[in-house]
């Protein structure tokens, strides 16, 4: 692979060749940690276009990003989905493209997507069980998420990964089902700790749980730690020889979870975001506008490097400016 050099680096020598884009903040669904009402639009939506997000991302493969992860909200309602996949994955330098979805649309789409041009995919799904998964979602559409998945394992896209938001009383009982999944599956199960939002307060208190309990049964089990590899994102990977897939843990509120930080994040309406969590979104959109700008906006992310911090603050409570994660893509 021809890398660029990274030009994004921070003041603790972080390098950030990972770019998660949020592309909407509209869901479909209502996850009850997320979205439990449902999405609720402010107005018209002026989400970044074609055209803006060619030139941001354009700029961010001149500055050594590789890695472009479209999230949302739900990435697949955009009616243009797929122009984006086929633009992004055209930009020179980029060389992995990802997304993260609630799978309602995968097993209709898995094949058109890959076509234009995606490769990974990080699937939600927060239990096996289909009475639960429509408990927590507000939809009953596990059977058609399942079947998204054979269909993306089918196509060969590069990477299959399923994330689950260990929910106490709800699925922190369930590991048996998802290593059944994986069993003959090459897919990643990770399960992630629920992170405490500007909206979640009540619900975090009440469903919270240290993703230990998982790690202590896996390795009851005999599944073993990998060594976490250059550039790894957030997760920690166990694996078993019995078993064709992994599962990882995502632990947000563990000790040094941030010191291996390489993403940067980009909302929607094209602010970026140091930190899923911080308290800042520095407006790049009006350096979207012409092609002509990119020297500009190039500096202008350079410079607001210097302002990451080492770590999120939500041990102390500090969720920064997000209500939930639909709004930042995760
Ligand atoms: P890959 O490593 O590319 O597979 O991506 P990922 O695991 O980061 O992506 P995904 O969108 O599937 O996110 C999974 C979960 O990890 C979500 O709940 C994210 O919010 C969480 N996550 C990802 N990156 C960060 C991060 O930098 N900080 C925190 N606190 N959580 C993160
Ligand atoms: N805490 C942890 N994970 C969350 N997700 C959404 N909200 C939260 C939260 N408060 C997960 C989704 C999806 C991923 C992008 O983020 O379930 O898998
Ligand atoms: Fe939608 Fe994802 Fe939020 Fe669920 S967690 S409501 S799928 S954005």
């Amino acid at each position: 692979m021809d890398l660029k050099p990274i030009e994004l680096v921070d003041t603790y020598d972080r390098a950030f060749p990972y770019l998660r884009l949020s592309i909407t903040d509209i869901c479909n669904f209502r996850c009850e940690y997320c979205l439990p009402d449902g999405y609720k639009g402010s107005g018209k939506p002026n989400f970044l276009s074609l055209d803006e997000i060619r030139r941001l991302v354009t700029a961010f493969a001149e500055l050594g990003v590789w890695k472009i992860r479209l999230t949302g909200g739900e990435p697949s309602v955009r009616k243009d989905f797929n122009e984006i996949i086929d633009l992004i994955s055209h930009v020179p330098g980029i060389s992995n493209t990802a997304f993260t979805t609630n799978g309602y649309r995968l097993a209709k789409n898995a094949k058109s997507w890959f076509e234009a041009g995606m490769r990974n995919l990080n699937v939600s799904i927060d239990s096996l069980d289909r009475q639960m998964f429509h408990k927590i979602t507000g939809h009953d559409r596990l059977p058609d998420v399942l079947a998204g998945i054979e269909q993306a394992l089918t196509i060969g896209y590069d990477s299959v990964k399923v994330n689950v938001v260990l929910l106490k009383g709800y699925n922190d009982t369930a590991l048996e089902d998802y290593l059944d999944y994986i069993q003959k599956r090459p897919v990643t199960v990770r399960f992630i700790e629920l992170m405490q939002t500007g909206d979640n307060l009540t619900y975090f208190k009440k469903r919270h749980l240290s993703a230990d309990v998982i790690r202590d049964q896996l390795l009851d089990r005999g599944w073993t730690q990998n060594i976490r590899v250059n550039g790894a994102g957030p997760a920690v990977n166990f694996t078993h020889p019995d078993y064709q897939g992994a599962i990882g843990l995502i632990a947000p509120y563990s000790k040094d979870f941030c010191l291996g930080c390489n993403r940067l994040r980009i909302t929607a309406t094209g602010d970026l975001r140091l930190c899923l969590f911080g308290d800042i979104g520095i407006p790049l959109r009006d350096l979207l506008q012409h092609d002509d700008q990119k020297a500009e906006l190039q500096i202008r992310v350079m410079k607001q490097l210097d302002y990451k911090k080492s770590s999120h603050f939500l041990a102390q409570g500090e969720t920064g400016l997000i209500p939930n994660l639909s709004s930042t893509g995760g």
